[in-house]
């Protein structure tokens, strides 16, 4: 998604952009630009590509100015070429926005009659243009914004410079995320907390509707009716030691082998110090109150909800339905009395999830929520918001978020299980002290890393690949399909074993890798037996099982990946980490963009 900076500063403001907008790339873009009031007069400077792009140019045309916003582009209207990448100009106003305005086109055709013509194919030159056309009608800056910000439709996040005005900024947001960063006689405003690490740790996020007009020495926010609001400041715990590689190649990688510890710090958040209990945020949730779960989320979070559906079912005999928030958000599905409504997001932004949890306000009895960013909307707009404690994480295919919701998730549906009586305080202690155990054991796991990087070598080449799985190893197999998808390229779907002969099995050939995930638990031999009739069919097998598995079902397989045992409740966990890995390779071996996929974005703010 597009990432938007902004500073009112003490110093010059271009390097301080760059930096900041450096630690947006995160989120994927694919053009990057500045813009400065220098004396009054404001320029911009504008790359296509990396970041590096625009760095380069500022050598050879600097941009002087200790006033400025900064934009990274994820191209959603035009193409992604220099003529359409932020900020976007007029003779007096530069504007740069997250998010989709959706009545630009009324916009625009308004604009037209007044003469105003469009110089690009985007939305966020219509505000621009609208700002200036306000200024051109005797509105003063701050009015020409506030009238152009009232037209807007969408979601938006967006920040104003004018000519002439070298200690003004005017920011606002609806459905994408703004802070405002406090520093000395300074302030700055970034899509996240991430981008002003390296300027303050004191910031305020805008809430749903608000505007801001800021000075070095004012900061004003209004609601959406113009009422002065106060905003809570708060001070991020922002580990910048986890915004860097620590030596790795790519933040995947980074991200992936710190799991053991992010695990273990999660756990410790969550499971009191005697391993007896669990521990919620605030005051918790009644599970006895509750008869029924639904849950909404996208891609990986969404299989993450898809694993704690098998929990939560058979764990606690709660009955769970589950949906892509997209496809949630429009079905419109009844929500009964005593159903609670739990959302997964490891951004907290993402926004068909954040529209599917809107949804459920006034219609579940709780709404839960299970995300990286405490500070982020869905946290903020559910009634119990449970973190993660995966530390920021960069590489835009996820990893650790993914095994720290799983690790949340879990511990949640014990806590139902335990309040349902459906475990016992024993059962409970014993079941905590597995999860307790989890971090050695993928640790121990990590071993396999070479393994997998070997297999990768030839998995590289081929054009398809199929993961198979059943029960809970079924949502990893769709995991696993959509991390080698997402960033080596390859066509991968992931299937239940089970569905196999009902047409997946045509697909086989020596020439389609079928990943099979299958420790030796109660569901091993129905999956041993799919996994026969795809080697039968010159299909090239790599099973992901553990050492009784291996014993049992290795003949003929073309790799078998061995995995330390682990509670059989636990393995969707453990085995994340072998396809994580297989995909990593897989991309590494392809040469392709690992932390910033094409096409991809960390977090999908707009629909
Ligand atoms: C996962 O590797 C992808 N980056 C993507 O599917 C992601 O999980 C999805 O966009 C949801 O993001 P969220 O967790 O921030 O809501």
């Amino acid at each position: 998604m597009c990432g938007i900076v902004g500073i009112l500063g003490q110093h010059e403001a271009a390097p301080m952009l760059v930096e900041a907008l450096k630690r947006l790339e995160y989120r994927g873009y694919d053009s990057a630009g500045i813009a400065t009031v220098n004396d009054g007069a404001l320029d911009r400077r504008r790359a296509v590509g990396k970041l590096v792009n625009l760095s380069d140019l500022l050598v050879h045309e600097p941009l002087a100015g200790k006033s400025g916003i900064g934009h990274t582009r994820w191209a959603t209207h035009g193409a992604p070429n220099l003529i359409n990448t932020h900020p976007h100009q007029t003779r007096r106003v530069a504007v740069v926005h997250n998010g989709i305005i959706e009545n630009y086109r009324d916009l625009r055709a308004d604009l037209a009659k007044a003469g105003v013509r469009h110089q690009t194919e985007t939305d966020t030159e219509t505000v621009a243009l609208l700002a200036q056309h306000y200024l051109d009608e005797g509105a003063n800056p701050e009015e020409a914004a506030r009238r152009t910000i009232a037209r807007l439709e969408g979601a938006y996040a967006l920040a104003f410079l004018f000519d002439g005005e070298s200690d003004l900024m005017i920011v606002a947001r609806k459905g994408s995320p703004l802070a405002i960063g406090h520093g000395t006689d300074e302030v700055y405003i970034g899509s996240d907390a991430i981008a002003l690490a390296p300027m303050t740790d004191r910031v305020t996020y805008l809430e749903e509707g608000d505007c801001a007009v800021l000075t070095r020495s004012s900061i004003t926010i209004t609601d959406p009716d113009g009422n002065p609001v106060t905003r809570e400041e708060r001070t991020i715990q922002l580990d910048a030691a986890r915004v860097d590689k620590a030596g790795h190649k790519h933040f995947m990688s980074k991200e992936i082998a710190e799991q053991p510890t992010v695990i273990s710090e999660t756990i410790a958040a969550y499971v009191v110090s005697n391993a007896s209990d669990i521990k919620l945020p605030g005051d918790g949730i009644d599970f006895t109150e509750i008869n029924r779960l639904t849950m909404a989320s996208c891609g990986t979070a969404y299989y993450a909800c898809l694993t704690a559906k098998y929990w939560f079912e058979q764990l606690a005999g709660l009955p769970v339905e589950i949906d892509f928030a997209s496809e949630f958000r429009y079905r419109a599905p009844p929500v009964t009395d005593g159903t609670a409504a739990l959302f997964v997001s490891q951004s907290g932004e993402t926004a068909d999830t954040l529209a599917a949890l809107r949804y459920c306000e006034g219609k579940a009895q709780s709404i839960l929520s299970v995300t990286n960013v405490p500070q982020s909307s869905i946290a903020r707009e559910s009634d119990l918001s449970m973190p993660i404690h995966a530390g920021a994480e960069i590489g835009v295919a996820s990893t650790k978020a993914f095994t720290c919701q799983l690790t949340v998730l879990f511990l949640l549906a014990l806590k139902a299980a335990h309040a349902r009586g459906r475990i016992t305080d024993e059962g409970l202690r014993a079941k905590l002290e597995a999860v307790r155990g989890l971090p050695a054991i993928l640790n121990q796991a990590m071993g396999v890393e070479e393994h997998v990087r070997s297999i990768s070598q030839r998995l590289a080449e081929s054009r398809d690949a199929l993961f198979l799985g059943r029960g809970l190893m079924f949502p990893i197999a769709l995991e696993g399909a959509l991390k080698l998808k997402e960033i080596s390229y390859i066509h991968a779907e992931g299937y239940a074993s089970g569905e196999l002969k009902h047409g997946p099995i045509a697909l086989i050939d020596e020439k389609m890798p079928v990943v099979v995930l299958a420790p030796r638990n109660a569901l091993f031999d129905k999956t041993v037996s799919n996994m026969q009739e795809v080697m039968a069919r010159g299909g090239n097998v790599i099973l992901i099982t553990d050492a009784a598995g291996a014993r049992d079902a290795s003949d003929g397989v073309w790799q078998t990946i061995v995995m330390p045992d682990v509670d059989f409740d636990l393995t969707p966990i453990l085995y994340a980490l072998p396809v994580q890995f297989l995909a990593y390779h897989t991309a590494v071996t392809k040469g392709t963009d690992v932390d910033q996929p094409r096409n991809l974005a960390k977090s999908v703010t707009v629909e």
